[in-house]
C-alpha cells in the first residue's frame, strides 16, 4: 500500500529526531512491502521565519490531504519575544484545532531495562507503569478568551477555561472506550472543588459512565492526582483530564518512565487522519548536538501505523526493537544509568533499526 505522510520536523531537536523516526519508517517500508509518501511542511519557528506565520495555509492543506502527520517539536528562545498569536506554538495550537484533533493519547510505559533510570524507588516502580493520559485537546484554557485589560492593580491579563457538554462527551467518550480495551479503569481528573468548568465536566463524565456499566470510574483532583503519580502510579490504568491538567501530568508521567525522551503521542478526533508527536518539547538545549533521545518520536511513529494507518504488526515490531535495545544495554544521555552504554541520537536511531 502508498501512503501519505505530511512531515512537520519543526524547530530545535524537531529535525534531528525527525530524521531517526523516518529512517525507522522506511525500512518498515521495505519490510513489509509498503510505501510511504513524504511531504515535508513548516510549523513553527521554521515556519515564521519562511512565511512570517507559525501555520501557513499550505501547512494545514498538506496535514488534510495525507493519511497522517508525523510532527517533532515547535519553538524555541528566538520566538519567546513574539505576541501570543505569532509564537510558534500557536502554530502547534492551530493544526490541532484545524484537523479537529479533540483527543491526545499520552502511554506513559516503564519498560523493565529503564528502571535503573527512574526517578522512583525500585519498590515504587517493582509492578511496572501502564498509564494511559487522554488529554482534551481543543478546549479548555487553551482555546478560551484571553486578553489584557487596565484594573486598579494596574494592567491585567486573563485566560479562561471553558468547557461545553458536547466537548466534554466525546473527550469522555474516547476515555471510556480506551478503558474498555484496557484494565476497565478511568480516573477522571479535575478541579471540582473550585472550578465550575470542572463541576461541568464531571456530571458530564457521570452522565457518559451510564453507558460503560462496566468501568470502574473514580474522579480525583488534580493536586492529589500529581501527589499520587509519584506516591503510587501503579494505581492508575487510563487517566481522563482537561488540555491543561493533560499537559501538566504527561510530563510528571513521562519522568517517572525515566525520561520526557520515551513519550509518545496520538492525537486523533473523528477521522483516521491524525497527528503523531513525542510529549517533549524542541529542547533548545540539546539542538543539533545528536543528543536527544529519538524513541518517543519513533515510539510515535507505532502509534502511527497502528492508529492512522491500522498496520498493528509492523507498530509491534517498533515497541519490541525499543525494548530489545534497551536491553542489549544502549542508552541516551537523558535515560542513562550506571553500566550503560551512551550513544547520540543517531546511534541509538541506528542500533533500533538493527534491532528490527
Ligand atoms: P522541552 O521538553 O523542550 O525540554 C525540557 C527538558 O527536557 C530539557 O532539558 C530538554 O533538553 C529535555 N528533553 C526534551 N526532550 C528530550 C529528548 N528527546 N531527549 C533528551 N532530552 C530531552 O521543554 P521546554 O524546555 O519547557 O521547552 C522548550 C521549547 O519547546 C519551548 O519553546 C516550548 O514552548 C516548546 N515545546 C514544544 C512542544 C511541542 O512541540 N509539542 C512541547 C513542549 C514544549
Ligand atoms: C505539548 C506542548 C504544547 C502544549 C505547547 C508547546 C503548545 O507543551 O504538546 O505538550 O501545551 O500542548
Ligand atoms: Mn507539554
Amino acid at each position: 500500500m502508498n501512503y501519505k505522510i505530511t512531515v512537520l520536523p519543526g524547530d530545535g531537536i524537531g529535525p534531528d529526531i525527525i530524521a531517526e523516526a523516518l529512517k525507522v519508517l522506511d525500512l518498515i517500508g521495505e519490510k513489509y512491502g509498503h510505501s510511504f509518501l513524504y511531504t515535508e511542511a513548516d510549523l513553527g519557528g521554521i515556519a515564521l521565519d519562511r512565511h512570517g506565520e507559525p501555520l501557513p495555509q499550505v501547512t494545514v492543506d498538506t496535514c488534510k490531504g495525507s493519511d497522517a502527520v508525523l510532527l517533532g517539536a515547535v519553538g524555541g528562545p528566538k520566538w519567546d519575544t513574539l505576541p501570543g498569536n505569532k509564537r510558534p506554538e500557536a502554530g502547534l495550537l492551530g493544526i490541532r484545532a484545524a484537523l479537529g484533533l479533540y483527543a491526545n493519547l499520552r502511554p506513559a510505559v516503564i519498560y523493565g531495562a529503564l528502571k535503573d533510570a527512574s526517578p522512583l524507588k525500585t519498590e515504587i516502580i517493582s509492578n511496572g507503569i501502564d498509564i494511559m493520559v487522554i488529554r482534551e485537546l481543543t478546549g479548555g484554557i487553551y482555546f478560551g478568551k484571553r486578553g489584557r485589560l487596565d484594573s486598579e492593580g494596574g494592567e491585567a491579563a486573563f485566560d479562561t477555561e471553558m468547557y461545553n457538554v458536547s466537548e466534554i462527551k466525546r473527550i469522555a467518550k474516547v476515555g471510556f472506550e480506551t478503558a474498555m480495551k484496557r484494565g476497565k479503569k478511568l480516573m477522571s481528573v479535575d478541579k471540582a472543588n473550585v472550578l465550575e468548568s470542572s463541576r461541568l465536566w464531571r456530571q458530564v463524565v457521570e452522565e457518559v459512565a451510564k453507558e460503560y456499566p462496566e468501568v470502574a470510574l473514580s474522579h480525583m483532583y488534580v493536586d492529589n492526582a500529581a501527589m499520587q503519580l509519584v506516591r503510587n502510579p501503579a494505581q492508575f490504568d487510563v487517566i481522563l483530564t482537561s488540555n491543561i491538567f493533560g499537559d501538566i501530568l504527561s510530563d510528571e508521567a513521562s519522568m517517572i518512565t525515566g525520561s520526557i525522551g520515551m513519550l509518545p503521542s496520538a492525537s486523533v478526533g473523528s477521522s483516521k487522519l491524525g497527528l503523531y508527536e513525542p510529549i517533549h518539547g524542541s529542547a533548545p538545549d540539546i539542538a543539533g548536538q545528536d543528543k536527544a533521545n529519538p524513541i518517543a518520536t519513533i515510539l510515535s511513529v507505532a502509534m502511527m501505523l497502528r492508529y492512522s494507518l491500522d498496520l498493528t504488526d509492523e507498530a509491534d515490531a517498533i515497541e519490541k526493537a525499543v525494548q530489545d535495545v534497551l536491553n542489549s544495554g544502549y542508552r541516551t544521555a537523558d535515560i542513562a544509568s550506571p553500566g550503560t552504554k551512551v550513544v547520540g541520537t543517531k546511534e541509538m536511531g541506528k542500533l533500533l533499526r538493527e534491532h528490527m
